[in-house]
């Protein structure tokens, strides 16, 4: 269930370590979210599920602790399931066991809004990088969304990996935003500018018709408070705001996604493994398949986030 119950008092509190002129919230909560990563791990544990689809309360806690300390929560099928038997349901039924309810639907999401990542000849999905077995640059899902459209949860779950490569890297950005404010807070203004990063806008093969997106690369979810992140490494058919402060703040990131950065973690999903995260910065390598190993991945994008779903209703 959603918790829309949030005060608008309640939303400044959870959210004013993300105000620049507050030094002292922000050192707290820096100090909170460094202390998460214990023994210098980004990542816990793999998550054992005794029977997906369906998930225990304990399963259900374990997944959102991760995802609020690390932004991601790895999990695996128990050892009796055979990951080539799990379907789009029942990634959906497994979603809806988390509480997450609304699916982002685009052109290339099959009916029931899963999308199946596999190398694709169908003429709709092979101009997309994510149906071929090219590598994926940097981004977070929905970066060209509007604004009542932020994917704020993200579920990948592997069928069968490639028989070479697909792997994803992975940055929580509340740790790119501590990189970053620590390097200069005005970095972190120029970011939350409303008009920072515009993607324009684009007419699909069927003739559908996405406006232009623009806002900020950062900014705090009005429903949750929470930090979330508009982001892609792509050069071409994106515009950042015309001044110095935008171009140095863009050039800060990708330093930070390019250059060494103890922060980023790497993991190949295997057969029967998937990620729940809260649309963190991620990417993919280049991957090839052969005739007995095609690479197939369930991508689920959600408008829920996990910080608002109450566990114990
Ligand atoms: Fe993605």
């Amino acid at each position: 269930m959603l918790d829309q119950n949030f005060t608008i008092a309640e939303l400044d509190r959870r959210s004013e370590h993300f105000d620049l002129a507050l030094a002292k919230p922000y050192q707290v909560w820096r100090e909170k979210k460094l202390m998460s990563l214990q023994n210098g791990e980004l990542i816990q544990r793999s998550i054992n599920i005794s029977t997906f689809p369906d998930v225990s309360k304990e399963e259900i806690e374990e997944i959102k602790a991760q995802c609020t300390d690390h932004g991601v929560a790895f999990y695996h099928l128990d050892s009796d399931q055979s990951p080539s038997k799990i379907s789009t349901n029942d990634l959906r039924v497994f979603a809806k066991t988390l509480g997450l309810l609304i699916l982002d639907y685009h052109h290339c999401t099959e009916e029931d809004g899963i999308s199946v990542l596999s190398v694709s000849e169908n003429p709709k999905k092979k101009s997309f990088i994510p149906y071929t077995n090219r590598g994926l640059g940097w981004h977070t899902d929905g970066y060209y969304n509007q604004p009542q459209q932020q994917i704020r949860t993200m579920i990948l779950h592997c069928v069968q990996p490639a028989a070479a490569g697909g792997e994803n890297e992975l940055l929580d950005h509340e740790l790119m935003y501590i990189q970053l404010r620590d390097e200069s807070p005005q970095i972190i203004e120029a970011l939350m500018q409303t008009d920072c990063m515009s993607i324009p806008s684009y007419i699909d093969s069927d003739g559908n018709k996405r406006i232009e997106s623009k806002g900020p690369v950062f900014y705090i979810d009005s429903s949750t408070g929470n930090l979330q992140m508009r982001y892609t490494a792509r050069k071409h058919n994106i515009t950042w705001k015309d001044n110095k402060e935008t171009k140095e703040a863009a050039l800060a990131i990708t330093k930070l996604l390019n250059n060494e950065n103890s922060y980023i973690h790497k993991h190949q999903l295997k057969a029967g493994e998937g990620m729940v995260a809260n649309n963190i910065l991620h990417n993919r390598s280049p991957f090839i398949d052969n005739s007995d190993t095609k690479r197939l991945v369930y991508r689920a994008r959600y408008y829920d986030s996990l910080a608002t779903i109450n566990t114990e209703q």
